[in-house]
């Protein structure tokens, strides 16, 4: 396989439909990597699917650095895209910049954010900087207190409208692809269709150019509630717990490990 670039998301818009999850480890990364996911997000999900928080809002920037150096490192072929986690880039442009650069300097390929035309300035300079841009459109997770809970978008003509304006904001700023998390599928069909940059639907139906599933969803290491579409392509949580409760059983009983010579 080759490397995935930038160029090679953009120029599979109408030819490929590409399935992208998140990884947050070097060790998830390099089996996703090996199996053929074309992106790898290091999301802020890692929030909640692996250091326990209710909500993505208090990852840390050192956390994010920490991932994606790990998934670079176990990714070879996957376009690595570091999630700027909430609070790197809502204090100034300038912070931004930096945090944006130290992720590329961890070993991502690309940034990730989240913000309609608000964001479009900061977009524009990152990628004049040389800094490749995924946008987030739609349900943003970081506007979580903003929404009063995870509540889908684009519901209304008037809010659908506000987001096929957002997504096409982002790309006129330079976003090479754009996420559209929780709205209608019909309303994700539109701005597919409208856009020339790659759109990656979560929650948004079937006719997006990509998709993410957050990998503890897609592997069934989540055992709490999951939303309604995720699907789970196995189901790791039982077999991981029967694993821990063998070897716990094994070495209570005396069976492992083995006595010498056996
Ligand atoms: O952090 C995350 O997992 C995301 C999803 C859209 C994949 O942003």
């Amino acid at each position: 396989m080759k490397k995935w670039t930038v160029a090679a998301f953009r120029a599979a818009k109408g030819k490929q439909k590409l399935g992208c999850c998140t990884a947050y480890d070097a060790c998830f990364a390099r089996l996703a990597d090996e199996a053929g996911v074309p992106c790898l997000l290091v999301g802020d999900s890692m929030g909640m699917t692996v250091l326990g928080y209710e909500t993505t809002l208090p990852v840390k920037m050192e956390e994010t650095l920490s991932a994606v150096a790990a998934v670079a490192r176990g990714a070879k072929d996957a376009l690595v895209v570091a999630d700027l986690p909430f609070g790197s880039y809502q204090c100034g442009d300038d912070a931004a910049m930096a945090n944006a650069v130290a992720c590329l300097k961890a070993g991502a390929d690309a940034v990730k954010l989240e913000g309609g035309a608000t964001v479009c300035p900061l977009i524009r300079r990152m990628t004049d900087a040389g800094i490749p841009v995924l946008a987030h459109v739609g349900m943003m997770p970081q506007s979580v207190n903003a929404y009063g809970g995870f509540k889908r978008q684009g519901k209304t003509r008037e809010d659908a409208q506000k987001v096929l304006a957002d997504a096409k904001a982002v790309e006129a700023a330079g976003a090479f692809a754009v996420t559209l998390e929780c709205v209608p599928a019909d309303l994700a069909a539109e701005i597919t269709a409208a856009l020339k940059i790659v759109t990656i639907g979560i929650g948004a139906g079937p006719v997006c150019d990509a998709q993410w599933l957050v990998m503890h969803d897609l592997l069934g290491l989540n055992e709490g509630h999951v939303p309604s579409f995720v699907k789970r392509y196995a189901s790791l949580a039982g077999e991981v717990k029967r694993a821990f409760s063998e070897y716990v059983a094994e070495v209570a009983g005396g069976a492992f490990p083995p006595a010498p010579g056996v």
